[in-house]
């Protein structure tokens, strides 16, 4: 699914996203008040309250503020002072001097007609990269992306990077935004920018939250590289190690086995223990893993790759493990909870859905990960 190498993604899962995620929004999504409205002011109104607060947080100003100013006109009209009252308790009040600044120059110089791309709205006071793109597909379906901090970090575990901060970084993310917005259509009467781009917003701040992302509802796990670690920039003090492992599986009748390593009895680290078969750095390099997840033990991240033994033919990769064969053993999937796994191993076989998640509060059993 992943292109090799890039972390992006390929011309079918974009797809299979877009299908994935809309489905999920239409079904999913909070009943709130600037949803599936027509009113470019409405919209414009709830992207800047949400520049810096939580959507629980500004809906009575939201719908206060609708009230007291019910179209750019009203807004224009009033005067600052009334305008920063109804604004009270919001916080970062600059961004409702800029807005009434925006309604007041729309009212005197342009007829009170809000611009209907996202060009034309950064030119107004108060509106940059972020709220013009928001505003222009949501109210007005262009095909631009919206990238906020929760679009982000979607992004990021859906492809495994580590945060970047850097330009580079930045607009590889982007980018990647980029690629997954929805084209218009002829004829298509939805409106297929908008509703992407505020169900992107909300996956991340319903279902792929910074802390304990609930990965099990998660309408694109399938294709999440990461299924909710955020791989973060090691600390100063922290030391990282990539490594690598192999899953390979057979199919035996109905039950499918996975190739396990049992650790010498005699090894210095986790004697007896069990892991899935080591893979040299070398033998991946320039592979797509199939998962990628971080591990820490105390101060070490281990920044940890799975690559599946693809196609049946395929050899190379059980090849490069270089450990004793009768260390190897083929484990039937109902029966892995009886081993002394690692836990790095458990948590790569329950990522996979190739073990049950641990947990009287989740029942879900496991249910064979498909090796694509
Ligand atoms: N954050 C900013 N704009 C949003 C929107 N339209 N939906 C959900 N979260 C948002």
């Amino acid at each position: 699914m992943h292109d090799a190498g890039q972390g992006e993604l390929s011309a079918a899962a974009i797809h299979t996203f877009r299908r994935k995620l809309i489905h999920w929004y239409r079904t999913n999504a909070r009943d709130l008040p600037w949803r599936g409205i027509c009113d470019a002011y409405r919209t414009w109104v709830s992207e800047v309250m949400l520049q810096q607060t939580r959507v629980a947080a500004m809906l009575e100003h939201y719908e206060r503020f609708l009230r007291m100013f019910p179209t750019v006109f009203a807004l224009a009209l009033a005067p600052e002072a009334e305008v920063l009252a109804c604004w009270s308790g919001l916080g970062y009040y600059r961004r409702a001097r800029m807005l009434h600044k925006a309604a007041q120059f729309l009212v005197t110089e342009r007829a009170g007609v809000i611009p209907d791309t996202s060009i034309g709205l950064r030119t107004l006071p108060g509106i940059g990269e972020y709220t013009s793109a928001a505003i222009a597909s949501i109210a007005f379906g262009e095909s631009i992306a919206v990238v906020d901090g929760n679009v982000e970090r979607v992004l990021l575990r859906i492809t495994g990077r580590a945060e970047d901060t850097s330009v580079a970084g930045q607009k590889l993310i982007r980018d990647l935004a980029a690629s997954l917005i929805p084209h218009k259509r002829v004829g298509d009467e939805t409106n297929a920018a908008g509703d992407h781009n505020q169900a992107m917003m909300e996956l991340g701040a319903t279902v792929c939250t910074p802390k304990a992302p609930l990965c099990l509802t998660c309408p694109v796990h399938d294709l999440c590289l990461t299924r909710g670690e955020h791989v973060k920039l090691p600390r100063g003090t922290q030391k990282s190690h990539p490594a690598a492992y192999l899953l390979a599986t057979r199919k035996r009748g109905i039950t499918t086995d996975v190739l396990l390593e049992r650790r010498s009895a005699d090894a210095r680290l986790m004697p007896g223990m069990v892991e899935l078969p080591p893979l040299p750095m070398s033998a991946v390099a320039g592979r797509e893993p199939l998962l990628r997840l971080r591990h820490a033990i105390t101060n070490t991240n281990y920044y940890v790759e799975i690559h599946a033994q693809s196609g049946s033919g395929e050899r190379v990769l059980r090849r490069a493990v270089k450990v004793p064969a009768d260390s190897l053993i083929w484990q039937p999937v109902p029966q892995l909870h009886a081993l002394p796994l690692t836990g790095l191993a458990r948590k790569v076989l329950m990522r996979l859905d190739l073990m049950a998640v641990a947990g009287p509060e989740n029942p879900r059993r496991a249910t064979g990960f498909v090796i694509p």
